[in-house]
C-alpha cells in the first residue's frame, strides 16, 4: 500500500525535477520521484491546488518568482550541525590561522560558507575565529558571509535560537561562552549571542548565479551541498569558487564530496582540502 495523499505522474516529476535543475542544479534522478511527492504536497494543498501538474503550471505562471523559492525551499536538503566534520575546523584552527597570524599581511580575511543552511556552520566557524583571536579582537579582522537558496532556513539561522539538545558535539566551555540559555517560553532552547551572530552576514544566493563578492576571498566552505549536482554543475562551480579565492585562499568541500573526475586547476591539500 502506498503514502495516502496526491499521486505524482512520472512525466509531472520529469516536468518538476527539469524546472528544479534548471533554477538549482540540484538533480534529482528517477529514484528521487517519492522524496518530491512527499516534499511538495504541503505546498500544493496550501496553495489550494488539487496536484502536481496544477503546481508545475502555477510555479511557471508566477511572474514575481515567489513560488519558485517555495519550490527550491521545499526541495533543499537542510541537514546540517554545529562543529560537522571536526578535522576541517581543527585544520583551520591549527594550520591556517597560524599561517595567518605568523604573516605580514594584515588585511582583513573574508570566510564564505555557501550553502550554510540554518547557521550552525558559520556560526561555529565564527566559534573557531574567536577561540583563536578572542571576540573582542575579532572585529574588523574577519568577515563571515553566509549564503544559501533557501528563505526559511536562512531565517532560522539569522535568530540563531536552536534546541539545546542541538549542543551535544560543542565543547562545554564554548557553550557558556557562546550561548545564551533560554529561560520560562524559551526554556530548552539556545540562542547563539548577539556578539557571535553580529560576525556573520546571511543572505541569499543561488549558486547558479553569479557571487556578489568584490573582493577575492580566503576560505570557502561549501560543504555538502554539491552532492545534489552533476558532475558539470560541480565543475562549473568548483571553476567559479576557483576564480574567486584569493591565491592561496582554501576550498573545503563536505566529506563524501570529492573532485576525482572534475577537472579544476586547485591544488589538493588532504582529503576534501583545495588550496588556490
Ligand atoms: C545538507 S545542507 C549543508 C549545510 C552545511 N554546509 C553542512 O555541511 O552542514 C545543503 C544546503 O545547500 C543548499 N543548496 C542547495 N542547492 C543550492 C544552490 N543552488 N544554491 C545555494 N544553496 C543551495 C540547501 O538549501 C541546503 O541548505
Amino acid at each position: 500500500m502506498g503514502i495516502p495523499g496526491i499521486e505524482i505522474s512520472d512525466s509531472d516529476f520529469i516536468k518538476l525535477s527539469r524546472l528544479i535543475y534548471q533554477h538549482s542544479g540540484i538533480k534529482l534522478n528517477a529514484n528521487k520521484k517519492s522524496l518530491v511527492r512527499a516534499r511538495l504536497q504541503k505546498r500544493i494543498r496550501e496553495c489550494g491546488l488539487s496536484g502536481f501538474k496544477e503546481y508545475h503550471k502555477r510555479v511557471l505562471e508566477d511572474s514575481s518568482g515567489a513560488e519558485l523559492i517555495h519550490l527550491l525551499d521545499a526541495i533543499s536538503t537542510n541537514q546540517t550541525y554545529f562543529l560537522r566534520e571536526a578535522e576541517h575546523f581543527n585544520y583551520l584552527m591549527e594550520t591556517i590561522l597560524p599561517r595567518w597570524q605568523q604573516s605580514d599581511d594584515r588585511s582583513p580575511k573574508h570566510l564564505w560558507s555557501a550553502g550554510c543552511s540554518s547557521g550552525e556552520e558559520p556560526y561555529t566557524l565564527a566559534m573557531v575565529l574567536s577561540e583563536f583571536y578572542s571576540l573582542a579582537k575579532l572585529r574588523g579582522k574577519v568577515k563571515i558571509s553566509a549564503t544559501d537558496i533557501n528563505s526559511q532556513v536562512l531565517e532560522h539561522a539569522r535568530q540563531g535560537i536552536y534546541p539545546e539538545s542541538r549542543l551535544e558535539k560543542i565543547p562545554s566551555g564554548w557553550v557558556k561562552k557562546y550561548f545564551q540559555k533560554g529561560v520560562n517560553r524559551w526554556a530548552g532552547s539556545v540562542r547563539v549571542k548577539a556578539e557571535v551572530r553580529q560576525l556573520v552576514d546571511f543572505f541569499r544566493l543561488n549558486l547558479m548565479e553569479p557571487f556578489p563578492f568584490r573582493q577575492p576571498l580566503d576560505i570557502i566552505f561549501c560543504r555538502n551541498v554539491m552532492i545534489y549536482f552533476d558532475k558539470t554543475t560541480q565543475e562549473q562551480l568548483v571553476q567559479r569558487f576557483s576564480q574567486t579565492l584569493k591565491p592561496g585562499g582554501y576550498l573545503f568541500l563536505g566529506h563524501s564530496e570529492s573532485l576525482a573526475g572534475v577537472s579544476h586547476r586547485l591544488t589538493y591539500v588532504k582529503p576534501t582540502i583545495y588550496q588556490k
